[in-house]
């Protein structure tokens, strides 16, 4: 595996998609505990990989470290940006932070929205951050609301939608920028069966379905089996995972 394809254009083979992300040897510590021991992952455009293990194995933190909120010890995390190839590593804090915000999109189980905000303006933010303008990001936000089936909802502050409706809101804040990458941590994890399973219909469609990748943590064997992968880690490594 090598994350040299990423710097060409051309994917691996025919049935081949676009490498996209890649992790090599991704090894994180906290004090005396290793939470990743060498993780090795390439992500391709349109692919959704689902992330499983117990509790405790490092899934999160090998989301993380794929999304650049954390620095692994060692090894590398390499993207291919609008701009060329990066690795996260190499970036100061505020060009990975740039990174973030225009490739990646981040759906967690809490959602992370701005409670006092309305569900429009926790969706037009991140276009916000990045100096777009105000009438623009809110009419952007207001259309992804709308394919999400939240229309009339525009308004609502966070708390007085349901978990569900919440979700949604989220799915449509990490759509804002069009981002590559979705990342998703248990993004279904507080629903009912049946509205986690919508909830999953909106997030496929707005990433793989539109050539996007979708990276997710999940405990549900019922969301992973949806995905077009499945990795699962065990004490900080991959376990069963085809090696691509
Ligand atoms: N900030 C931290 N400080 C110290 N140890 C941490 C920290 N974050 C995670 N760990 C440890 O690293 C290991 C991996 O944690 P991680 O959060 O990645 O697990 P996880 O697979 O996401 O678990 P869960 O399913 O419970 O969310 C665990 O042993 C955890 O205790
Ligand atoms: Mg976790």
């Amino acid at each position: 595996m090598s994350c040299d394809t990423l710097s060409s254009t051309a994917p691996d083979g025919p049935d081949q998609k676009e490498p996209r992300l890649c992790a090599r040897g991704v090894r994180v510590r906290y004090g005396g505990t290793v939470a990743l021991e060498g993780v090795d992952l390439i992500v391709r455009d349109g692919e959704s990989v689902a992330i499983m293990g117990p509790s405790g194995s490092g899934k999160s933190t090998l989301l993380h470290s794929m999304a650049g909120i954390i620095s692994p010890d060692e090894g590398t995390v390499t993207l291919r940006t609008r701009e060329g190839v990066r690795e996260l590593g190499g970036l100061s804090d505020a060009a990975r932070s740039a990174v973030r915000l225009r490739e990646y999109g981040f759906v967690f189980q809490q959602g992370m929205l701005i409670p006092e905000l309305t569900a429009a303006e926790n969706v037009a933010m991140p276009l916000l951050l990045a100096g777009g303008r105000k009438s623009v990001a809110i009419a952007r936000a207001d259309l992804l609301l709308r394919e999400l089936g939240l229309a009339g909802l525009e308004g609502r502050r966070i708390g007085q939608l349901s978990g569900g409706q919440a979700q949604r809101v989220a799915i449509a804040r990490a759509r804002a920028t069009d981002a590559h990458v979705v990342f998703a941590d248990e993004p279904t994890g507080a629903l009912d069966s049946r509205t986690a399973s919508e909830v999953l219909d909106v997030l496929l469609a707005g990433t793989t379905a539109q050539g996007r990748a979708l990276v997710m943590v999940t405990h549900d064997e019922d969301v992973a089996s949806r995905c077009s992968r499945v990795v699962r880690l065990k004490d900080g490594r991959i376990v069963d995972s085809p090696t691509r």
